[in-house]
């Protein structure tokens, strides 16, 4: 309910919407009115009530709020769940628990802060509060376990397209999953799933973006930026991450229907930060590869399974696992 009344009250901009209208709009006591208008005040919202008039809202907080981030999403989206955590451990471990519970695909699970955020092969990724967007998305997808990778790059693909419209900042991919800009990592994805020999329980869907950081440590501030430190604005994270919701649910719908990537090589390609360059593919943890688990080629593009294309001694490759240096 909270979503529908800031929706109701960003709609009237700098006038007020009366009490009655908002329970004749949304079906609700004015008593319930009142108590959504007390939560949305409490989690930052300034709304004004003038007793003739109504309600009006002054202003809103950079706040990874579930009601507000609905809100902004379009009523035919899968997405009709948003919950929010102050600090968790992990959104995907969250997600994952609330499937095992039975939640419906679409759910999101934002939070503000993790305290046990997960990368890729068992890295840790630093989640620090009010900065980043941290967020996981449910699947049940009726797709062939081989198929869900290609997951992973519809979400590169929602988020360099969300945060170009947004942000208005070229964006690039660089196989399989991480959204680079300047050639540097803004955004990292970590897809788990859950299932039962080649029957799939559900999907987790796992993004970070490194939104309005200030600074990195040494060790990766080469190579790791942040929309903020790109545009010199901070993003507003809760529209970014309606918008990426927004278009990876779109994408899945299209992918599950399709039934392959066929449709979306052309638009990943184009993104792809490595096409005609050379790639070193490295098999293995890029820090435990000896020179024999190194090859080097010359990226194509995708297939329609999601692998990259390399051009090895003329010979082309599908590499479907293994990381790849721009
Ligand atoms: C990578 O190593 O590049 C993937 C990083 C994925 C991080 C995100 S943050 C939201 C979600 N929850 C996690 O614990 N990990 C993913």
């Amino acid at each position: 309910m909270k979503e529908k009344i800031l929706t109701e009250l960003r709609k009237a901009g700098d006038g007020y919407v009366s009490g009655t209208a908002l329970c004749s709009l949304l079906g609700i006591s004015r008593q319930a009115v009142w108590k959504n208008i007390a939560a949305l005040k409490e989690n930052g919202y300034q709304v004004e009530s003038v007793a003739s008039k109504g309600y009006r809202l002054l202003s809103e907080p950079d706040k990874m709020y579930g009601p507000d981030i609905l809100s902004r999403i379009d009523k035919d989206c899968l997405c009709k769940q948003v919950e929010s955590f102050e600090c968790i451990d992990s959104t995907n471990t969250k997600v994952k628990q609330l499937a095992e519970a039975g939640a419906k695909e679409g759910l999101l699970v934002v939070a503000e802060e993790q305290t046990g955020g997960k990368g890729r092969r068992g890295r840790v990724w630093k989640s620090e509060p009010g900065i980043g967007i941290w967020m996981s998305l449910l699947l049940r997808p009726t797709l062939p376990t081989e198929q869900i990778s290609g997951l992973t790059l519809l979400a590169a693909l929602a988020i360099a397209g969300a945060v170009e419209k947004l942000c208005k900042l070229p964006c690039q991919i660089k196989w399989p999953n991480d959204v680079v800009v300047a050639k540097k990592k803004i955004c990292g994805i970590l897809t788990e799933m859950s299932t039962e020999e080649n029957y799939i329980h559900y999907v987790v869907v796992g993004m970070g973006i490194n939104a309005n950081t200030l600074s990195f440590p040494d060790e990766i501030k080469e190579t790791a930026t942040s929309l903020f430190l790109q545009t010199g604005k901070k993003v507003d994270r809760a529209e970014l991450t309606a918008m990426i919701t927004q278009r990876l649910c779109a994408y899945y719908e299209r992918f599950e229907k399709e039934g392959d990537l066929t449709s979306f090589i052309d638009e990943y390609n184009e993104k792809l930060a490595n096409k005609e360059r050379e790639v070193r593919i490295y098999h293995g943890m890029v820090e435990k590869c000896s020179k024999e688990d190194i090859e080097t080629g010359v990226a194509k593009g995708i297939d329609k399974t999601g692998a990259l294309l390399v051009e090895v001694d003329g010979q082309t490759k599908r590499v479907v696992s293994g990381e790849v240096s721009v």
